[in-house]
């Protein structure tokens, strides 16, 4: 099936300072899928650390990367632009969709500036950083995506 790597961006979780929990969530809901973790990376909220890791992840062949953490307002929250600088074409629909469907019971979710886009063949996908927010965005998007990725790869 679909090859997922997962991306925590957090100083702290970097640090071994906080538990990656959303990164854990990410990966119960794709194994579940039935579908392969190849990779799993917890990374400081750094652009160039975060841009180096979605290139290296992106040829190495993931077809999907899913990030979590570094959308929002905080400084130091630069998932989204090392997303930008490294994805060849935006799939805005995805990100819309989990700030729309997802706005309607937890109102903060428009404070998430994640973006979603194609790098060659793998479709990265920013999620925002709580576990109650990983899951709910993800409910959103996955029954959507086997159509995209077979079609990407
Ligand atoms: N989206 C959903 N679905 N559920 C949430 O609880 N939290 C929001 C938002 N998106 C949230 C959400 C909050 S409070 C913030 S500050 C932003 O995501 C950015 O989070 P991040 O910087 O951890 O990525």
């Amino acid at each position: 099936m679909f090859r997922v790597a997962v991306v925590t961006a957090s100083d702290k979780g970097s640090r071994g300072e906080r538990e990656d929990e959303s990164g854990r969530v990410i990966e119960d809901m794709i194994v579940t899928l039935g579908w392969e973790l190849v990779d799993t990376r917890i990374v400081p909220d750094d652009i160039e650390v975060i841009i180096e890791t979605l290139v290296e992840l992106c040829d190495d062949r993931a077809d999907l990367v899913l990030t979590t953490g570094g959308t929002g307002f905080a400084l130091r929250d630069n998932t989204p632009e090392a997303t930008l600088a490294v994805v060849e074409r935006q799939v805005p629909g995805l990100a819309e969709a989990m700030r729309a469907e997802t706005s309607k019971k937890t109102p903060r979710a428009i404070l998430s500036r994640g973006v979603a886009g194609i790098r060659k063949r793998t479709l990265i996908v920013n999620l925002p950083g709580s576990p109650k927010a990983v899951r709910e965005c993800l409910e959103v998007i996955l029954p959507a995506l086997p159509h995209g990725l077979e079609i990407l790869t």
